[in-house]
């Protein structure tokens, strides 16, 4: 049995920024975790491996697409399966390997097992329990399965399985319209899958702004992707070739249903809280089986902080992390916070689809007064020169002070993007100090710079 000052448990982006936060303010910190390898969710079976799928689809369809536009000619890739696999699965042993370093250099305690926490200031761990003056729950969330359901993870798969798949589907139905559900349809759209996106709701990408969600809908659609929206799944089941998948339209009661090898089901996540002990330590839950928790990250119970998936707010690696400092440092008795206005959010297929702050949607609810700055890609030299002119950045600002309230952008390197308008925005910008600031040419972010001189006296390519 050890003494230290935090114990987290759980090594996902929450969990390992907090513990090596922690372990830099000073304090003696140890993280448990149960998997081999550190990382959580994120590193290991989502946000980084998908990438690395999302960069290998997109190379093969810029060979196929592109490359004879520039003058590359010669014979079109073709691919190898298992190396493609291999590929992800080195990017992710990397970044793990990485996260186990940094531990090391910051003398951050690798307890490894799953942990409970028996009674305040205690975590179980296999048969071994440690003391700590405070603890943080990290533990992330898991997939959200529809009722009558059965995943195998080999026919019908989450996330997980759609990134070990044995081989290539040749079709493809995806349960949700969602990150997920998008990102891995259009890898395998990219592979050649015949991919249909079965949504329950009328539109795509729920929360982001409709003209955004629209225009994206265009563009995966002249990718290949097939939309049925207003969809309410009723049955999964498992067929000789695959997986059925049947729905009713919501509108009309219209039946349909659809075959395909592998059924990606990507209906959402929630908070992975089993196992802890919680009901027994009498910590209070809110809504959706999140963890409840005041501003300052604090549960109920005394000592106790819950961070990232498994309490309330967008379930995005980036918010978990800012999350996992904030505590760290109130824990260390300074003043951690977190701006919740501004956490961009991406979707990273081709183009990806970046925003932060209100949408239009929200603005028009809330009654505010705005003004709309917008500024296609196609008037951006770069964008053309890369055939990636598709897309938009929209601004949205005060009408009367001009502050930005948000941005949002479908077109190249968006997710990197976006980030000039959060840091204008926690700075209180307005549009126009967008706009009088020097862009780089030729670079997308002159796109930017476009949408925001659009907000005041216009753009100059437009
Ligand atoms: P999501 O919440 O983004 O989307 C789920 C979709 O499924 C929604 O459009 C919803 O309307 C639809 N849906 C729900 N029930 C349905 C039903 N019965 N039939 C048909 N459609 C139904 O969830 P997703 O894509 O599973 O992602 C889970 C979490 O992981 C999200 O919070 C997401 O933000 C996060 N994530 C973030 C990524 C990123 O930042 N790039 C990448 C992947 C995941």
């Amino acid at each position: 049995m050890a003494q230290f000052d935090v114990i987290i448990i759980g090594a996902g982006p929450g969990g390992y920024v907090s513990a090596i936060r922690c372990a830099q303010l000073g304090l003696n910190t140890a993280v448990v975790e149960g998997r081999d390898t550190l990382g959580g969710t994120c590193l290991n079976v989502g946000c980084i491996p998908s990438k690395a799928m999302l960069n290998a689809t997109h190379q093969l369809h810029e060979a196929h697409v592109n490359f004879e536009k520039m003058g590359l000619m010669g014979v079109k890739p073709k691919v190898d399966w298992e190396r493609m696999l291999r590929y992800k699965d080195d990017v992710v042993t990397g970044n793990t390997k990485g996260i186990e370093f940094l531990f090391k250099k910051n003398k951050v305690t690798w307890l490894k097992g799953w942990g409970s926490i028996p009674e305040a200031g205690k975590v179980k761990v296999g048969d071994d329990t440690h003391s700590a003056k405070n603890i943080v729950i990290a533990t992330g969330s898991e997939a959200s399965i529809l009722p009558g359901i059965t995943l195998d993870e080999e026919v019908i798969v989450t996330s997980t399985g759609a990134l070990t798949l044995p081989k290539i589907p040749k079709s493809m139905v995806v349960i949700g319209a969602g990150v997920i559900g998008l990102e891995m349809g259009s890898v395998y759209a990219r592979l050649g899958a015949e991919v249909t996106v079965v949504e329950y709701l009328d539109a795509i990408t729920p929360g982001m702004d409709a003209e955004v969600a629209k225009s994206f809908q265009r563009i995966l659609a002249k990718q290949g992707l097939k939309f049925v929206l207003g969809a309410a799944v009723q049955v999964v089941e498992r067929t000789k070739k695959g997986a059925k998948v049947a729905w009713k339209l919501r509108k009309n009661d219209a039946a349909g249903e659809v075959e395909a090898d592998v059924v990606l089901v990507a209906t959402g996540r929630k908070p992975y809280t089993s196992g802890l002990g919680l009901e027994a330590l009498g910590v209070e839950m809110g809504p959706r089986g999140t963890i409840k928790t005041d501003d300052h990250f604090r549960t109920n119970i005394n000592g106790l902080y819950a961070i990232g998936d498994a309490i309330a707010g967008p379930m995005l690696a980036h918010k978990a992390e800012d999350e996992g400092m904030a505590v760290a440092e109130i824990m260390a008795g300074k003043h951690g916070h977190v701006n919740y206005g501004v956490i961009p959010g991406v979707v990273y297929t081709t183009p990806e689809v970046a925003s932060v702050g209100a949408t239009e949607e929200q603005l028009k609810e809330q009654g505010r007064a705005y003004k709309v700055g917008k500024f296609s890609f196609m008037g951006n030299a770069r964008a053309k020169a890369v055939f990636q002119a598709e897309g938009f950045v929209k601004i949205l600002a005060d009408k009367e002070t001009d502050r930005i309230l948000g941005a949002h952008i479908i077109g190249p390197a968006a997710g990197d993007l976006i980030h000039e308008v959060c840091v204008a925005m926690e700075f209180g910008a307005s549009a126009q100090d967008l706009a009088l600031t020097c862009h780089a040419h030729p670079t997308y972010s002159e796109a930017v710079r476009e949408a925001a001189l659009a907000c005041g006296d216009g753009p100059i390519h437009a």
